[in-house]
This record gives structure tokens, C-alpha cells and sequence, in this order.
């Protein structure tokens, strides 16, 4: 039995009640394709509680995995009659539909997700149905780069900078000693016989500013840089995704010293248990060789990744000169609070403002979160000045109502990152979380 199982197995035994922890573990058995281990991990749940959510989705993903569709689609049917807007259960269903090349039926789910959640993405699904739609999947295309990255190779558009980015000056700090002095002073660091290039893993809660960061750091440095998002590079049509990778390594390459940004790194893994399993492990590998640089030269590449879920990431990425370093976005501090305050209020009418205060009210709240308060404030004044036929100026008050209408948006995301830093730090990766948490190891 895989170790990080055990572990989570152990975990679980001390304490039954952790639904994260038991979440986790089911996302563990799916990563490694354990689909028995998953089934009968499932049915004892439901022996307990015969409407046990986990139990009877991850049920319905067992089988999924082990490709007896008909059987998924019973135990999500019924599921989905108890629970007709259940998110997970529609997903799952849309991707048992693909595969069985039910394509107007998954087009039907799709629609019905979409409408119970318009942000819905799901690139894979997205690809399938929306991009290329099932009954061309046999046709052959090449690869092209989106004019997007076309775009950032020749002119570089919206620059932003350091200055643009609140606070956050430990990530700061680490930007410019782990990327930025690296590059500007590559014969330095060739002559002491060190490499630039390799991978940096940008990780942490949403919305505190992994995909702005890096950003700024393109804005900082003078050498090229080209953002990707993950969903630029998957595409159904199996060795297509390998291509398009390549295309761009090579890219890089041919105009480096350069930075290859990839947002939302996970997503290359994350979904290989369910539409792709072969086609996803190829291009997990191309990845590597890329990053490798085994049948080219990656001298002068620097490879940044950002990802939300680092434990989703297979483990294969963190070896020593791929992706080996890392930088903990955290949420933003006291301090960091009062910056990003300020640069919301900035451009706007306002009293003068207790940014201490705000600071004080919002612990937890990320970077979005404050912008996503600043909103709120200003369309409740905009109403306020429609009822009282004239507009007053934004007050520290306006602001901290709407600080206490909001929920911190980092709090969740630790409550999972903290059962993966206690019971799954292997290489000691997380060992910033357990930091930021003041968890002693
Ligand atoms: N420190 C910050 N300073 C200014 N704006 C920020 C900061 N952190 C987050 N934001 C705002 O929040 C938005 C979301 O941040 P983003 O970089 O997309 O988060 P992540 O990639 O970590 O999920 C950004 O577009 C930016 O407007
Ligand atoms: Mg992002």
C-alpha cells in the first residue's frame, strides 16, 4: 500500500470525524487510481449512512474508473434525483457521457451546470463539447498557438510592476533573489558554475496573487515572457497536447533568456483519472522531458508554475532541477492589508480613510477579497446617492459593512492545506504552511 494512503489511513483511524481528511483520501485513492481500494472505502460509508454524499459520488467515480459506465450512471441517477443540482454528480455524469459518445446527452448536462453555475470550466469537458465537438474527434488539425500567447511574444501589453502588487514583500523578496537577480545577472551566476533556468512552483490560497505576482515579475525583469494557461496546451485530440507543448519549449527557447509562465499547473495532472488516463500520463511526461531539457537545451529558460492545489501535482514535477523551488503566496499580512486598501481606494472619492482598521477587520481575506469588499462599498454608495439624489464620498464605515457582509476566502482553503502539511509533508514541501499555521513539526 502506497505510503501517503497509509498515512491518510492512520490520520483518519485518530479522527473519524475529519470530513477533509476523508475527502482527501478519496481524492488520494482516485489520483492513484486505486478504484477497489475507492469502492470499498465508499461502501463502508454507505453502510453507515446509505445517503452518504462521498460515499455514493465516489462510488459512481469508482466505477467510472473502472469503465462499467451503465453502473455510474445508475448510482449518479438516483443521486441526482434526491439532489438534482449536485455539481459533482452532474460533472461526473457529463464525463461518463462523453465517454460513452453520448454527445447530445453530455451537451445537456453541460448546459444544465452551466446554468447552475455560469463560472463553471472544465476544460476537458469544455474541449470536448464546446471546442471540438464529439463528431469531429477523428479529424486531424495541427496544433496552433493561441493568438494570445502570439500576442505576448511580440508586444507586451497591460505591464504591471512591482509597485502595482500590495504589500507581499516576503514573495517579493524571494522573486527578486530566486528569478529576477538570477537572469539580470546570468554570467555572474555562469561563472560560479550555476544554472539559470529550472522550475519555481508559485502555490497558495486563491486570490491572493499568485497569477498578478507573476505578472509584475515579468513587468520587473527585461527578458521575455510568455504566460500560459494550462487549458491553452490540453486538447482532446491525443499527441496534439504534446505538440503544442513542445512548440512552445521550443519557443522559449529560441528567444531566451525567457520565463514560461504556466498558470494553474495542476490541471495536468489533475484530471488524468478521468477522460485521458494514457493521454494525460503523456503529457504529464512530455512535460518533464521538456522541462528536463533531454533532447534540447534549457540553459536560460526559467520555468514558473502557480497552482492553487500543489497536491494535486504529481511528485514527479518536484525532483531536484525541475520544479525545486518553491514560493509560498500566503494571504496577505496586516501590512499587506493596508497597501492593497489603499491601491483599491486609490482612483476612487473617499474621506480619509482608518486603514488600520480595514487592515484589522479583514484577517484572512485575500487580495480578491478586499477588491471584491471595495465593490460592494461603492455600489451601496452609488445607491445611496440614487435615493438621496447626491453622491457623498466613500467612508471608513461604507467599508467595514461591507467587510462584515464577507467571508475570508483563505480560511477553507487551509483547512484542507493543513490535513496535506500535518499528514502528507514527505519532503518537508509544506513546511511554510505548518509556518504560517504556527504548527510545530
Ligand atoms: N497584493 C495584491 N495587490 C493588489 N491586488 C491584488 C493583490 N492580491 C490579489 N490582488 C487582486 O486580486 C486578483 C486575484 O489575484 P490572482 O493573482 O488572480 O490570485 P491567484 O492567482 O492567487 O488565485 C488580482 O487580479 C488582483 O486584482
Ligand atoms: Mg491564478
Amino acid at each position: 500500500m502506497n505510503d501517503e494512503i497509509k498515512k491518510l489511513r492512520e490520520a483518519l483511524a485518530a479522527s473519524p470525524d475529519n470530513q477533509y481528511l476523508l475527502k482527501i483520501l478519496l481524492d488520494t485513492l482516485i489520483k492513484y487510481e486505486f478504484w477497489d481500494d475507492l469502492q470499498s472505502e465508499c461502501l463502508n460509508l454507505l453502510s453507515q449512512d446509505p445517503n452518504d454524499q462521498n460515499g455514493r459520488i465516489g462510488l459512481a467515480r469508482s466505477y467510472f474508473g473502472k469503465k462499467e459506465y451503465s453502473t455510474a450512471i445508475v448510482i449518479l441517477e438516483e443521486l441526482l434525483n434526491q439532489d438534482p443540482e449536485n455539481i459533482e454528480a452532474l460533472t461526473l455524469l457529463c464525463y461518463v457521457q462523453i465517454n460513452e459518445n453520448n454527445a447530445h446527452e453530455a451537451v445537456e448536462t453541460f448546459h444544465k451546470i452551466k446554468a447552475l453555475k455560469p463560472d463553471f470550466q472544465d476544460s476537458t469537458i469544455e474541449n470536448k463539447l464546446v471546442v471540438d465537438p464529439l463528431e469531429k474527434s477523428d479529424e486531424e488539425e495541427e496544433p496552433s498557438l493561441s493568438d494570445e500567447i502570439e500576442d505576448q511574444l511580440f508586444g507586451k501589453k497591460d505591464i504591471i510592476k512591482f509597485k502595482d502588487v500590495g504589500g507581499m514583500e516576503l514573495e517579493k523578496e524571494q522573486i527578486e533573489l530566486k528569478i529576477i537577480h538570477p537572469l539580470k545577472h546570468a554570467s555572474l551566476y555562469k561563472s560560479y558554475g550555476k544554472k539559470i533556468g529550472g522550475g519555481i512552483l508559485f502555490y497558495g490560497p486563491p486570490g491572493c496573487g499568485k497569477t498578478y505576482l507573476s505578472k509584475a515579475t515579468a513587468g520587473e525583469i527585461d527578458s521575455e515572457f510568455i504566460s500560459v494557461g494550462i487549458d491553452e496546451i490540453l486538447d482532446m485530440y491525443i499527441g496534439q497536447s504534446e505538440k503544442k507543448l513542445n512548440m512552445l519549449f521550443e519557443k522559449a527557447r529560441a528567444i531566451s533568456p525567457c520565463v514560461l509562465f504556466f498558470d494553474e499547473i495542476d490541471a495536468l495532472g489533475a484530471n488524468r483519472n478521468d477522460l485521458r488516463t494514457s493521454g494525460g500520463r503523456n503529457l504529464i511526461n512530455q512535460f518533464l522531458a521538456e522541462l528536463d531539457g533531454i533532447n534540447s537545451d534549457n540553459d536560460g529558460i526559467l520555468v514558473i508554475g502557480a497552482t492553487n492545489a500543489p497536491w494535486h501535482l504529481d511528485s514527479a514535477f518536484r525532483r531536484p532541477g525541475r520544479f525545486d523551488r518553491l514560493i509560498f503566496v500566503q494571504p496577505p499580512s496586516t501590512e499587506s492589508r493596508i497597501e492593497i486598501f489603499k491601491l483599491t481606494l486609490a482612483k476612487k472619492p473617499t474621506e480619509s480613510i482608518d486603514y488600520q482598521k480595514l487592515a484589522k477587520l479583514s484577517e484572512g481575506f485575500s487580495g480578491a477579497d478586499i477588491y471584491a469588499c471595495i465593490d460592494v462599498a461603492v455600489e451601496a454608495k452609488l445607491q445611496e446617492a440614487i435615493k438621496k439624489g447626491k453622491p457623498s464620498p466613500l467612508a471608513t464605515k461604507d467599508v467595514i459593512s461591507a467587510i462584515k457582509s464577507a467571508r475570508p476566502s483563505t480560511k477553507e482553503w487551509f483547512q484542507t492545506a493543513k490535513n496535506y502539511a500535518v499528514y502528507a509533508n514527505d519532503s518537508g514541501i509544506y513546511d511554510e504552511i505548518l509556518a504560517y499555521l504556527k504548527i510545530k513539526k
